[in-house]
C-alpha cells in the first residue's frame, strides 16, 4: 500500500463581497440576526457577466494548488470535482476543469454529497493513490450558490448562509519512510433525511416543463429547502461522531489536534465541537464570518487559508469533518 499526503493547496473566492446589510436591501433581515445564528458577516457573490462560474472557479483554485504542488497539467492521473451547484446538468463540471487547464485525457469524476463532498473526495483520491492505481489527483470543490438562491424574505432563512467560492488540492503519493500521510477516512450518510436539506426540482423528479406549464407563483421547488433545527440538531451529533471515530481508530486524543478545519456550516455548530472536544481557539479553523458556507468548497477554502497562514505545517495531525445534505457526513485524519 501506498502513502497519499496533501502536496499542494488553492482558492478562488469571487471578489464581489455582500455584507449582511446588503442583504437588508432586499428582504427584511438583519445583521445581528445573521451573526448571532450563524456567524456569518459576509460572503461573496458572483456578478452575473464576470465570466466565473462553478468549473472556471475550481480551475483558478486548482492552478495554484498545481504550483504549489510542482505538478504539471500532465501529471494528473485523475480530477475529483464536489459540487452541488454544476455548470451543467450534465456533463459534471469535473470535465470542463480538465478542458480550462489543458489537462490530458485522465479520467474526471464529479462527487455529489454537498457539503460532505470533499471530504468524500479526498477518500476517493487516497483510495487510488494507496492502492497505486494514480499517483496525482486533483480534488476540487466548487460552488456557485448565489444565482438560484431565493433572495427575497421568504428564502431568508437559507440565502443568507451560502456563498460563493472554490478551493483545490493535489493529493499524491508520498514515499517517504516517516508516518506523514491521509490517516484514515470515515464517510457515513443517511438517505432517510434526504430531503431535510434539498433541491428537488428542477430534476427528474420535477422537469423544467412542468415548472413551467403550471407557472405557481408559490413554487419554491427550485430552490434550496432547509429545515434549519433539524440539520442543526443532526450536524452537531454527526460532527462529534465522526470525529470521535477517526480519533479511536488512530489511537488519538483531541489534544493531539493541531488544527480541526469543520465544514463551514454554522459558526454555532463549530463552536459546539470545539466545546464538546475541549478545544483551544488555535485549533480550530473557521472562516465562515467571511465567506459564508460555501458547502464542497467550505473545507479547500479554509485549508488553504490555514495553510497559507502557517497553521499548518509538515507532522501536524490535522483533522478535517464535514455534515451535510443527504444527509452525509464524513471525517479525513492526517499527518500533514
Ligand atoms: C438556519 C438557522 C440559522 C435558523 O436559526 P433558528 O434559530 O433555527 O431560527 P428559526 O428557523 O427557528 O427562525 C426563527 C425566526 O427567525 C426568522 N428568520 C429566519 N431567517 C431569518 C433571517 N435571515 N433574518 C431574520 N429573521 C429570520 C424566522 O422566520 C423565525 O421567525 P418567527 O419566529 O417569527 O417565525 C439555524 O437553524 C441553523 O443554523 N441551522 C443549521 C443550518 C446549517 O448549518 N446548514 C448547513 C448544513 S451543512
Amino acid at each position: 500500500m501506498y502513502k497519499a499526503i496533501i502536496a499542494g493547496l488553492g482558492k478562488y473566492l469571487p471578489d464581489n463581497v455582500v455584507t449582511n446589510n446588503d442583504l437588508k436591501k432586499v428582504m427584511d433581515t438583519s445583521d445581528e440576526w445573521i451573526v448571532e445564528r450563524t456567524g456569518i458577516q459576509e460572503r461573496r457573490h458572483i456578478i452575473k457577466g464576470s465570466g466565473d462560474t462553478t468549473a472556471s472557479m475550481g480551475a483558478e483554485a486548482a492552478k495554484i494548488a498545481l504550483e504549489r504542488a510542482q505538478c504539471a497539467a500532465e501529471e494528473v492521473d485523475l480530477i475529483l470535482f464536489a459540487t452541488l451547484s454544476p455548470d451543467y446538468y450534465f456533463p459534471g463540471s469535473g470535465v470542463l476543469v480538465q478542458e480550462l487547464l489543458a489537462i490530458p485525457d485522465c479520467p474526471a469524476m464529479d462527487i455529489r454529497n454537498q457539503c460532505s463532498g470533499f471530504v468524500y473526495a479526498l477518500a476517493t483520491a487516497d483510495q487510488f493513490v494507496r492502492t497505486g492505481m494514480y499517483k496525482n489527483v486533483l480534488v476540487i470543490g466548487s460552488e456557485n450558490h448565489s444565482g438560484g438562491l431565493d433572495m427575497s424574505t421568504r428564502g431568508r432563512n437559507v440565502s443568507v448562509i451560502f456563498g460563493d467560492g472554490a478551493g483545490a488540492a493535489l493529493v499524491t503519493r508520498y514515499d517517504g519512510n516517516d508516518d506523514r500521510g491521509i490517516l484514515s477516512s470515515h464517510l457515513h450518510s443517511e438517505g432517510k433525511h434526504a430531503e431535510e436539506l434539498s433541491l428537488i426540482g428542477p430534476s427528474t423528479n420535477r422537469w423544467v416543463p412542468q415548472i413551467m406549464e403550471e407557472n405557481d407563483p408559490e413554487d419554491t421547488s427550485y430552490y434550496p429547502y432547509m429545515n434549519g433545527q433539524f440539520v442543526f440538531k443532526n450536524a452537531v451529533v454527526r460532527f462529534s461522531e465522526v470525529i470521535k471515530e477517526g480519533l479511536l481508530q488512530n489511537q488519538l486524543a483531541a489534544e493531539d489536534i493541531k488544527l480541526l478545519v469543520p465544514h463551514q456550516a454554522n459558526l454555532r455548530i463549530a463552536q459546539f465541537v470545539q466545546k464538546k472536544f475541549g478545544l483551544g481557539e488555535d485549533q480550530v479553523y473557521n472562516n465562515i464570518q467571511r465567506y459564508g458556507n460555501t458547502t464542497a468548497a467550505s473545507i479547500p477554502i479554509a485549508l488553504t487559508e490555514a495553510w497559507e497562514e502557517g497553521r499548518v505545517k509538515q507532522g501536524d495531525l490535522v483533522v478535517l469533518a464535514a455534515f451535510g445534505s443527504g444527509f452525509t457526513w464524513g471525517s479525513s485524519i492526517i499527518k500533514w
